[in-house]
């Protein structure tokens, strides 16, 4: 492919291409055309009439273009804005606790181990190899407190070619598991060297996040001090707030002075509009103000929510407010790390509202795919990058084929394109995920050399 006047394109896909605007949770684009370039930006969404004079612009021929089937589609990559790789290790299992004691009889212990990098890179390769295959095009990771197995962590992402932020733990508070905490100046120092080293890789998409675990893992000066360095070094930041009840009364009684637990990000300038913090069930309607006054993200975590009985995201208030909203799988507080779980246990939060008679509306499934997919890229600060298949973004992209020869849902003639979409969304899993791309670059069925 190429054109004296332009450079050749990476790809041209025909089809049915599905995803949301700012405007519309859905849109679906059947009969189009969609260029992707050498650099993996989308240059081109149009109908396929238009074929003869695109092909003249961007110098293809007709067989250059990859048609789809009729039971096949494009969506946008799927963003997990919030997502413990090391936890990956008893994903499926352990959810047998509240949050507090589900932390120190299970998830600390388990953590500890990370300071071997050969665990590490076991767990961390099934983890990235597993969303991926799910359709994680771009995850938002909390490593652990080991500098160097966090390293490695962001090493095995890039290889495979997952968009991600990724964060050394940092908690300098932990009576009850106390081998597993940091003197706080060490945990400053080894976070400036985890951003250091992870810069100077210059991973095209792998990118450090500060992340203090939340405000009972944390000591005032330390969240002092990692504000600073992200005000300094202008970094995302990631935590967990106002996830149960339990964990907020703790947060008031350990840091009295403050007003709220939201107070407590936000005068330690953790609040900002490059943060995303999970969870916020219990936030107050100033709180909530607040977020949306500094542009500060949630991502909703239903399925974690729900299996360690923490409570339930009112998804539409947060909107009304707002504040930008992407989801997360939460593993392994969430015992799926698929997102397609996210998005239904999404619409099973809203319905559990509904059910009790909360003020709002539910939403639609459309509203839980946006969420999943532009929503997520909002939260993270990359919907000028990712989310939607708009010119100029790259493209991060599943093919989804309905009709996946071992599929675990079936269609019948009477269905239509939106009745197999909705079958995909409730039902389907990897087996309907044929490939996955990011920036352009496919990166599932994996290549042999990782
Ligand atoms: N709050 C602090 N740490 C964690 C964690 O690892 N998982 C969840 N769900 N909540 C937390
Ligand atoms: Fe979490």
């Amino acid at each position: 492919m190429g054109s004296p006047q332009s450079p050749p394109l990476a790809h041209v896909f025909k089809g049915t291409f599905v995803h949301s605007s700012a405007s519309a949770p859905l849109e679906i684009l059947p009969g189009h055309l969609l260029g992707v370039d050498d650099n993996g930006t989308i240059v081109f969404v149009e109908q396929a009439d238009q074929l003869e004079q695109l092909a003249k612009t961007w110098g293809f021929k007709t067989s250059d273009i990859r048609q789809l089937s009729k039971h096949e589609f494009f969506m946008p990559g799927l963003v997990d804005t919030h997502i413990h790789a090391p936890q990956y290790a008893f994903t499926g299992t352990r959810v047998d606790l509240p949050l507090l004691q589900w932390l120190t009889s299970y998830t600390f212990p388990t953590e500890a181990k990370y300071q071997d990098n050969g665990f590490a890179e076991e767990v961390y390769t099934r983890v990235v190899r597993r969303t991926l295959k799910n359709g994680t095009t771009t995850a938002c990771y909390f490593a652990t407190i080991h500098t160097d197995s966090s390293l490695l962590l962001a090493e095995i992402t890039d290889k495979f070619g997952q968009r991600a932020f990724v964060g050394k733990v940092c908690m300098d508070m932990n009576d009850c598991v106390p081998q597993y905490r940091e003197i706080t100046a060490d945990s400053v120092q080894e976070t400036e060297r985890f951003v250091t080293e992870l810069l100077e890789k210059k991973y095209p998409r792998v990118q450090p996040i500060i992340t203090p675990r939340f405000g009972p893992s944390c000591t005032e000066d330390l969240l002092n001090a990692l504000g600073d360095l992200a005000q300094t070094h202008d970094l995302r930041v990631q935590s967990h707030i106002s996830e149960n009840e339990e964990e907020v009364k703790l947060v008031e009684s350990m840091f009295p002075t403050y007003q709220n637990y939201t107070e407590l990000y936000d005068k330690n300038k953790l609040l900002t509009s490059k943060t995303v913090m999970a969870h916020a069930c219990y936030l107050s309607e100033e709180e909530l103000k607040l977020f949306s006054l500094r542009g500060a993200a949630i991502s909703h975590c239903p399925n974690s929510n729900f299996s360690l009985c923490s409570g339930v995201l009112n998804v539409r208030k947060v909107l009304e407010h707002n504040v930008k909203l992407g989801l997360g799988t939460d593993v392994a507080g969430g015992y799926s790390a698929s997102m397609l779980d996210a998005i239904r246990k999404t619409m099973m939060a809203s319905n559990s509202l509904q059910i009790n008679k909360v003020n709002g509306t539910g939403i639609t499934l459309e509203e839980a795919f946006q969420l999943a997919t532009l929503g997520g890229s909002q939260a993270l600060g990359l919907d000028d990058v990712i989310g939607n298949f708009e010119v100029g973004k790259e493209f991060d992209a599943l093919l989804i084929n309905t009709k996946a020869s071992d599929s675990p849902f079936d269609l019948f003639s009477a269905d239509d394109f939106e009745d197999a979409l909705q079958k995909f969304l409730y039902l389907g899993d990897d087996r309907n995920i044929s490939e996955v791309y990011v920036a352009g670059k496919q990166v599932v069925p994996f290549s042999s050399s990782v």
